[in-house]
C-alpha cells in the first residue's frame, strides 16, 4: 500500500515537472542578469581581419573612449580565431593571427578589468569551414575555463542533418558547468528551431533572427535582415526575455557605415527597448564622433539594462509609425516613438497606450535631447524624424 503510494506521489511529481512551463525558467548560472554589453569582432572584422592586434587594440579604445565605463564589458572573438585540433582532439588557435596564444590575450583582456569571449560551433566545422565542438564539448569547454573564457558564443553551421538544437546546446551547457568556470552561454541558431521555447533554461542568450545586415530596410536594398526586418521579428517575443534570458536580435552595426545617423540612433534605442545584448560591432579604435555619441548614451543604455528586465512591446502602429513601450524597475516607461516612414511626422502617445490611466499627471524625458520635458496629463507628442525614434522616459 504505502509503495503504491509513494510510486502515485513519484509520477504526480514527474508529471508536473513535465508541465511546467518553459517562459519563466531561465539558466541557473547567475549570469547575465542584465543583457550582456561588450564588443564582437565579426560585424566590422568577420574573418580575415581577425588578429589579436586588432583585439589588443580594440580593448585598449574600449578603456581609454569611456566604453568600458558606459558597460561594455566582453571582448568577443568571432569565427575564425581558431584552424585545427592537435593530435589529441585540442582545439588550437591560428599561431599566425595569435601568435602570443589566446591564454595571452585572455589575461590581457582581464588586465583591463574587462571579460573575454570565444566563439564555436554545435556542428563539424563553424560557418567559416573552421572545427565545430561536436563530440569535443567537454574538452572544449574544460579548455576554455583553462584559458579564462567568460562567455562562449556557439554557432549552427554544418550541424548533422537530424542534429536536435536543444540537446546539442543543452550538452554544451553542461560541459561549460562541468569546467567550473562562470560562463555566459549565447546561443546562435538564428531563431530556426524558435528557441524562444525552449532555450531559457539552457543559454543566457539566443539568437532569435539570422545575421543582422548593415541596412535600414534591406528588403529594398541587397534582402536579408535589416533593422527594420529585425525589429518585425522580434515582435510578439517579449513574454520569452528577462534577466539571464535574453531575446538576441543580433549585434550592432552602429558605425559600420551602412545607415545614417538618425537610422543608428534607432537602430541602438530599439535594440535597449528591447533588452537586446549590446555588442557594438564596428572598429572601435576609430569612430565618429556620431557613432560615440550613439554607443555612449549612458540614458539609452540603462534603459537597456534596467533591472526589471523586461523586453519592449508594440503597442501601437499606424502604417509607418510606432509606439513601443516597457515597464522599468522603478515604475515608470520606456517609450520609443518609431518613425520608420520617408517623412518627419508627429506621433502622439496616449498614457492609456502604455498602461497608465488617461489623466495621470507624470514627468517626460527626452533622452536624446537629455531634456526635462515636464509633467503631462494623458499623453505627450513629437515630431519623429523619418527613420528616426524619439525616445522617452515617462515616470508618475
Ligand atoms: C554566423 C553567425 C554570425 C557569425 C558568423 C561567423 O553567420 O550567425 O553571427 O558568427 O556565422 O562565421
Amino acid at each position: 500500500m504505502l509503495r503504491r503510494l509513494f510510486v502515485a506521489r513519484l509520477w504526480l511529481v514527474m508529471i508536473t515537472l513535465a508541465l511546467t512551463p518553459v517562459v519563466g525558467r531561465a539558466l541557473d548560472n547567475g549570469l547575465a542578469k542584465t543583457p550582456p554589453m561588450g564588443w564582437n569582432s565579426w560585424n566590422k572584422f568577420a574573418c580575415k581581419g581577425l588578429n589579436e592586434k586588432v583585439v589588443r587594440e580594440t580593448a585598449d579604445a574600449m578603456v581609454a573612449n569611456g566604453m568600458k565605463d558606459a558597460g561594455y564589458q566582453f571582448v568577443i572573438l568571432d569565427d575564425c580565431w581558431q584552424t585545427s585540433r592537435d593530435a589529441n582532439g585540442n582545439i588550437l588557435a591560428d599561431a599566425e593571427r595569435f601568435p602570443s596564444g589566446i591564454k595571452a590575450l585572455a589575461d590581457y583582456i582581464h588586465s583591463k578589468g574587462m571579460k573575454f569571449g570565444l566563439y564555436s560551433d554545435a556542428g563539424a566545422q563553424t560557418c567559416a569551414k573552421r572545427p565545430g565542438s561536436i563530440g569535443h564539448e567537454y574538452q572544449d569547454a574544460k579548455q576554455y575555463a583553462d584559458w579564462g573564457v567568460d562567455y562562449l558564443k556557439e554557432d549552427w553551421c554544418n550541424t548533422l542533418p537530424n542534429q536536435n538544437s536543444e540537446s546539442s546546446y543543452t550538452l554544451m551547457r553542461d560541459a561549460l558547468a562541468a569546467s567550473g568556470r562562470p560562463i555566459v552561454f549565447s546561443i546562435c541558431e538564428w531563431g530556426s528551431t524558435k528557441p524562444w521555447l525552449w532555450a531559457g533554461p539552457v543559454g543566457n542568450l539566443w539568437r532569435s533572427t539570422g545575421d543582422i545586415q548593415d541596412c535600414w530596410d534591406c528588403k529594398k536594398t541587397w534582402g536579408g535582415n535589416g533593422v527594420v526586418q529585425i525589429i518585425d521579428l522580434m515582435s510578439g517575443l517579449e513574454t520569452y526575455a528577462g534577466p539571464g534570458h535574453w531575446n538576441d536580435p543580433d549585434m550592432l552595426e552602429v558605425g559600420n557605415g551602412g545607415m545614417t545617423k538618425e537610422e543608428n540612433r534607432a537602430h541602438f534605442s530599439m535594440w535597449a527597448m528591447f533588452a537586446a545584448p549590446l555588442l557594438a560591432g564596428n572598429d572601435v579604435s576609430n569612430m565618429s564622433a556620431d557613432t560615440k555619441e550613439i554607443l555612449l548614451n549612458k540614458e539609452v543604455i540603462a534603459i537597456d539594462q534596467d533591472a526589471l528586465g523586461q523586453q519592449a512591446r508594440r503597442v501601437k502602429k499606424t502604417g509607418d509609425l510606432e509606439i513601443w513601450s516597457k515597464q522599468l524597475q522603478d515604475g515608470g516607461r520606456a517609450v520609443a516613438l518609431l518613425n520608420r516612414g520617408p517623412a518627419a511626422t508627429k506621433i502622439s502617445v496616449s498614457w492609456t497606450d502604455i498602461g497608465y490611466p488617461d489623466g495621470l499627471s507624470a514627468s517626460v524625458r527626452d533622452l536624446w535631447n537629455a531634456k526635462d520635458i515636464g509633467k503631462q496629463s494623458g499623453t505627450y507628442s513629437a515630431e519623429v524624424p523619418s527613420h528616426g525614434v524619439v525616445m522617452l522616459k515617462v515616470k508618475p
